[in-house]
């Protein structure tokens, strides 16, 4: 039944691979749909832009899932540049591998972005990252270790990281956060203050790392659904 919606609508193998993963491991791929082309453009802007410098420049991408992102990167990709992508599935990782691994100063790891590390400190000039931050597949605590520790650690001082955040699903989170927070306050006078939850946590600590670090955003329409791509520097 899938399978002739895909065939009556034209979808092609990579959305198809993508949607089956999706099925299979919902928190960690996070959306059954992978980027569209134009968002993988907006996330390359800033790799563009560093390209005008004219030097070799050394790129990071996390969770090149089937690969729609890292298909517009090696686009902009010159031979001197060094790609390095990060995927935890095997199965996106092995074709991955067979699509782009034999491209010159390309590798691919197959491995969970909480347990890498790259080769030295302070060397890239781009991360490009579409892990499903407002999911749970990644814990609190290990959100907290990448955008304290970690990324600014392996970004160049004028490195830009770049990441996205489904437009519908910050929406509702939102929204519901606001509600609960509305009768909270309603009923703190009787039951006292309430503890947040870890996924309130989580939200409030994102929407602060955007706050402090976002320099540029915006909304990819031709994506489904919509998709907010936002660029950050860490070091000012
Ligand atoms: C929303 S999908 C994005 C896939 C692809 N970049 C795209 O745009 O279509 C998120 C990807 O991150 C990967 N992922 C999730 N948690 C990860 C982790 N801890 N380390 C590395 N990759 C992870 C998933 O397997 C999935 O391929």
């Amino acid at each position: 039944m899938l399978i002739t919606l895909f065939v009556v609508f034209n979808v092609d193998t990579n959305t198809l691979k993508h949607f089956c993963r999706f099925l299979m491991h919902p928190l960690d791929v996070g959306s059954p749909t992978a980027c569209s082309m134009y968002t993988g453009k907006e996330l390359c802007r800033f790799l563009k832009k560093r390209r005008e410098r004219d030097e070799a420049l050394s790129i990071l991408e996390i969770g090149a899932g089937s690969g729609s992102v890292t298909r517009e990167i090696i686009k902009e990709k010159q031979d001197k540049d060094l790609f390095v992508a990060v995927e935890k599935d095997k199965g996106f990782a092995k074709s991955l591998k067979k699509e782009f691994d034999q491209i010159n100063n390309v590798s691919i790891d197959c491995a969970d972005i909480l347990d890498w590390e790259p080769v030295q400190d302070g060397c890239f000039d781009c991360i490009i990252c579409t892990l499903p931050f407002m999911n749970e597949c990644i814990s609190f605590d290990g959100i907290r270790n990448l955008f304290d520790d970690k990324f600014p650690r392996w970004l160049k001082r004028d490195g830009v990281f770049s990441f996205v955040e489904l437009s519908l699903y910050g929406t509702i989170a939102r929204g519901w956060l606001a509600v609960k927070n509305f009768c909270r306050n309603m009923l703190s006078p009787i039951l006292g203050p309430a503890q947040l939850s870890e996924y309130e946590q989580r939200l409030e600590y994102m929407d602060r790392i955007k706050e402090e670090n976002i320099f540029h955003v915006e909304l990819v329409k031709n994506n489904t659904p919509d998709i907010y791509v936002y660029h950050a520097c860490f070091h000012g």
